[in-house]
């Protein structure tokens, strides 16, 4: 099996955490290990180390082989994918299994976000091969049971039961809340946006359901052509929503997008008062007083008296206070430093 991993996303709801040059996926949320690099753990499972290929923005190339070099992780200089531009993930993708396919022929490749806190375990491995066994005949997700109606995400309708898993009845890309609430209801699964799929299958889909994606990689002399041309489009609505060779694997482990601070304190162990604490750097301690159920991240002395239900982010040159439950709003103060500079 050959692995994708996509890491050229902005993540902009984590500020000052992440930052225009420190996108989410390469912030140490929890530990000393970056979500990129547990991704690359993740990809190691299944695939040697010149079967990972890896998609960025050129912006993050120096990050991606220092984190490499990091994790003593032999991954072949060409296999770094570096876009000039950030096109949405099907043309990231895309580029990826192309490349693939020129250098392996036929293969089935596991797609895999670079931003997620995934727990692994058997359950997670099982999963992954019984979609190397579906990927010959359809596209593959993994879906994982909701546990709130989440606009953010992809609705999957299981249909018919397969040899494993089951066909997709439908696929529905970031729903309303309304539509969301009833899907929860419906027993649909959310998308945890990895995929399987095998590189001449999608290489035909693309051609057929987004001939302007195909086009553009196949007319291009360059990559930068390549790029100004392609559509900026996302593989879910472009493919997932549309193919109806789509099937579905139930993933039943721990999953978290960490899509916001409010999804960080869900992943983050509490102490008894129900605080999520990190304290990054050695100079650091939390003293809470009276405190509960706060999201901590700091790098110096922090103290809290009296407060409930906050979001407190510290990292030295800037400070974030926010209500736990507003944690999508952060984007806000991101879309208002750009505006400024
Ligand atoms: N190389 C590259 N280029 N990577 C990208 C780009 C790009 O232009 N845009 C996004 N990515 C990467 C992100 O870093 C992330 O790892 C992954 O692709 C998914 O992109 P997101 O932008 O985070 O997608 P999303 O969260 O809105 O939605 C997707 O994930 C959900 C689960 O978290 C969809 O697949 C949903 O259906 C799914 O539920
Ligand atoms: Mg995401």
């Amino acid at each position: 099996m050959k692995t994708l991993i996509l890491a050229g996303g902005k993540g902009t709801r984590l500020w000052p955490l992440s930052r225009e040059l420190m996108p989410k996926q390469f912030i140490r949320i929890f530990d000393d290990t970056s979500l990129f690099q547990k991704t690359v753990e993740r990809a190691l499972l299944f695939s040697k180390p010149k079967e990972i290929f890896i998609v960025t923005n050129k912006e993050y190339h120096f990050r991606v082989f220092d984190e490499l070099r990091d994790m003593g992780i032999d991954i072949p200089e060409e296999n770094v994918l570096l876009e000039p531009v950030g096109k949405n993930t099907l043309p990231a993708i895309y580029w990826g299994i192309r490349t693939i396919n020129e250098n392996f022929g036929k293969s089935k490749v596991a797609v895999l976000p670079s931003d997620h806190l995934v727990e692994v375990n058997e359950k997670y491995t099982d999963a992954f091969k019984k979609a190397e066994k579906l990927a010959e005949a359809y596209f593959v997700t993994f879906g994982v049971k909701p546990t709130k109606p989440h606009t953010g995400y992809g609705y999957i309708k299981p249909g018919e039961k397969l040899e494993v898993g089951y066909k997709v009845a439908e696929f529905k890309e970031k729903p309303d809340l309304e539509t969301a609430k009833k899907y929860v209801e419906e027993g649909y699964y959310w998308n945890s946006g990895m995929f399987m799929f095998d590189t001449e299958l999608f290489i035909e889909e693309v051609k057929k359901l987004t001939p302007d994606v195909y086009k553009a990689f196949e007319e291009a002399k360059s990559i930068e052509e390549a790029y100004e041309m392609v559509p900026d489009i996302s593989v879910d609505y472009g493919i997932m929503e549309k193919t109806d060779k789509a099937a579905v694997v139930p993933l039943n482990v721990y999953w978290n997008d960490l899509g916001s601070f409010d999804s960080i304190y869900e992943a983050f162990k509490k102490d008894q008062n129900g605080n999520a604490v990190r304290i990054r750097g050695l100079k650091a301690e939390y003293i809470g007083i009276d405190s509960n159920n706060n999201l901590i991240i700091t790098e110096r002395l922090t103290a809290t008296v009296g407060v409930r239900d906050l979001i407190i982010i510290d990292t030295g040159d800037a400070l974030l206070v926010a209500s736990r439950g507003e944690g999508q709003k952060v984007k806000l103060v991101y879309e208002k430093l750009k505006e400024k500079n």
